[in-house]
């Protein structure tokens, strides 16, 4: 099941329809990836430059819509290159123009600067976001969650192991996801979406993890930079850029690995000092 359809369950029937809508890239992306192609969607999908666009959606079916939920993953702490393609393509920003739209942000568990480019997204195309729902790895600490989601991504094995446990979001919680359908559908006939974000908020629609999210704004910053380095050498798929590539990948999972234990540590010694509850409103709202 996904979570599109988890969360649509409880919306169909009862007066209302979805139609589902898949976002194609132009080019597809591997499945299992290698590891080259993994760190070559790096730069564009952290610099918001996606190399190329999704295949057209035939929207004239849904031209009444009364609300649109978007589904995407974050790549390299920031959306999907498909999911930049979506949001940038000319066709799509028009669609979306003055309606209303629920982002579902699928993820190993950074999302914020997924939100946040989201946020910017769903306003260049004269949007209202009134929902916001993150699924993510619950299943694992961070550390053993890289592990684990590499084994998917790279060797294509989801299941769990003697040691690991399943990659991903687990199959229980993409199943319960279906309460944010219920949600959703109580709130859009109460006519309150203005206050959906609060009621998927208290049914647990973003399990929020201050301290992994503290490691995401160091990490988000640092890949700007290598970002940029890396493109100077050449655009998508370029092999000049093999070398600095090559390099991300050491320095990230060094950092991970080494650096970002004592990023945790000093995280919660200096707690006090950090404003969590306000962190958290703003970090979850959809404004
Ligand atoms: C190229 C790539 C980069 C990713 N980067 C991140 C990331 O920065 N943060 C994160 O939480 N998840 C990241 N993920 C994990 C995905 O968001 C998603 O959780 C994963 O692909 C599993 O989703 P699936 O079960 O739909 O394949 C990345 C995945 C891919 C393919």
């Amino acid at each position: 099941m996904t979570a599109a359809q988890s969360i649509c369950g409880p919306l169909q029937g009862e007066g209302m329809t979805v139609v589902y809508k898949q976002i194609v890239p132009e080019q597809p992306f591997p499945f299992p990836w290698s590891k080259d192609e993994f760190f070559n969607a790096f730069p564009e999908a952290r610099l918001g430059l996606p190399p190329y666009g999704i295949q057209p959606i035939d929207l004239s079916d849904i031209q009444d819509a009364d609300l649109v939920m978007v589904v995407g993953q974050s790549w390299f702490l920031s959306p999907s290159l498909p999911i930049q393609s979506f949001f940038t393509n000319e066709c799509i920003k028009q669609y979306l123009c003055g309606r209303s739209v629920i982002f579902v942000n699928a993820c190993r568990n950074m999302w914020l600067k997924t939100s946040h480019a989201i946020k910017q997204y769903v306003k260049d195309a004269g949007a209202t976001l009134v929902g916001h729902i993150v699924l993510q790895d619950n299943n694992a600490p961070n550390l053993v969650s890289v592990i684990t989601i590499i084994r998917w991504l790279l060797y294509g094995k989801k299941e769990p192991t003697r040691l690991l446990p399943q990659a991903g979001i687990s199959d229980r919680e993409l199943a319960e996801a279906s309460r944010f359908g219920e949600v959703i559908r109580d709130t859009w006939r109460d006519r309150a979406l203005g206050n959906l974000q609060d009621r998927l908020l208290a049914a647990g629609a973003i399990k929020y993890k201050p301290s992994v999210l503290f490691i995401e704004k160091i990490g988000h910053r640092m890949f700007g930079l290598w970002a940029k380095f890396v493109r100077k050498k050449g655009g998508f798929g370029d092999p000049r850029r093999r070398g600095r590539l090559n390099a991300f990948c050491i320095y990230l999972f060094t950092v991970l690995f080494a650096v970002s234990p004592f990023g945790v540590l000093f995280f919660w010694l200096t707690y006090p000092f950090r404003h969590i509850p306000r962190h958290r409103n703003e970090d979850c709202s959809v404004k």
